[in-house]
């Protein structure tokens, strides 16, 4: 026995064969990436991808240079509420690809780019998921990127792993969670699953908080106060109550952001605070 440490032998087998482990080519390839961070939420439908899509357009509009991995395999939303949907692909000459360019420069990357329609299904078990996350990821031309957010689908399956996997130094995740008791229990497994893959979450969005009236009055549409109960239980700042507002899904579904057509919105206002405090917090 050498003694070698498997570490060891792993640097010393790619010395002597010029190869670079998979995880060591991903890393390369995002070497150029300051902050990496995941979007996750143990229950569906409680506005992960909004909130991705919105936190890069405001982090856009404060002049950072952001992407985003479309990382839902099975539900990939970020092409349409960006609006880049019908994008073709291209490759560098060196067989790189090229991400679709969205509104303000966000670079979008999306499984929904390599599928025949936009109602293809895709049924693929794990190994196959985490080969496609790690190919999109290694050959990707992301270049130089404040932040690279992840939009993960619901729970704590392969694509959320994946992404602890293979990505070294994520910055951390943040956890989407409605008002009700029945969306923080779920996101509380999501926060459990981070510590157990030793990944910060850095804070807490409560989305669909409440609802602006036409008489300025603020009115609660869902029971519980989802977020407060998980900032206080696991010690984790509580970066912003999102509001309901009807013209966040028309436009998103469109492919407009409320906060390039309403700035001043109760909404958008939030997302400039989520992305100020976000920006303190790393
Ligand atoms: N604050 C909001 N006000 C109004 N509509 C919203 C708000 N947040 C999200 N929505 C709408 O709710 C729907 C679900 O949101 P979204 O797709 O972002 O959820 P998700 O958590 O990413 O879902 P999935 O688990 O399927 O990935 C969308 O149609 C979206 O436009
Ligand atoms: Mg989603």
């Amino acid at each position: 026995m050498s003694g070698e440490s498997k570490e060891e032998v792993k640097r010393r087998l790619e010395g002597l064969f010029h190869v670079k482990s998979l995880e060591e080519q991903i890393n390369r390839n995002l070497r150029d990436v300051k902050y990496k961070i995941g979007v996750i939420s143990g229950k569906g439908g409680v506005g992960k991808s909004t909130v991705t899509a919105n936190i890069a357009v405001a982090l856009a509009l404060k002049g950072y240079k952001v992407a985003i991995f479309d990382s839902d395999f099975h539900g990939p939303s970020i092409p349409k509420m960006l609006g880049v949907m019908d994008r073709q692909i291209e490759l560098t000459p060196d067989k790189k690809i090229i991400p679709v360019e969205g509104p303000l420069g966000i670079k979008v990357i999306s499984i929904a780019y390599f599928l025949p329609d936009s109602t293809e299904a895709v049924i693929w078990r794990g190994p196959l998921k985490k080969k496609f996350f790690d190919d999109l990821a290694m050959y990707t031309q992301w270049g130089e990127l404040d932040y690279l957010l992840f939009d993960l689908p619901p729970g704590t399956g392969d694509e959320a792993l994946n992404l602890a996997q293979s990505i070294r130094d994520v910055t951390g995740l943040l956890a989407v969670t409605q008002p009700t008791e029945v969306s923080a229990l779920a996101v509380a497994k999501s926060i459990n699953f981070a510590t157990k893959v030793n990944i910060k979450v850095l804070g807490i969005i409560e989305n669909m908080s409440y609802f602006v009236c036409g008489d300025g009055k603020k009115y609660k549409i869902f029971h519980g106060d989802g977020g407060e109960y998980l900032s206080r239980q696991f010690n984790i700042p509580l970066l912003g109550k999102v509001p309901i507002d009807p013209r966040v899904a028309e436009y998103g579904d469109s492919g407009y952001s409320l906060l390039i057509k309403d700035p001043e919105s109760e909404f958008s206002k939030v997302f400039f605070e989520i992305v100020d405090r976000l920006s303190e917090l790393i």
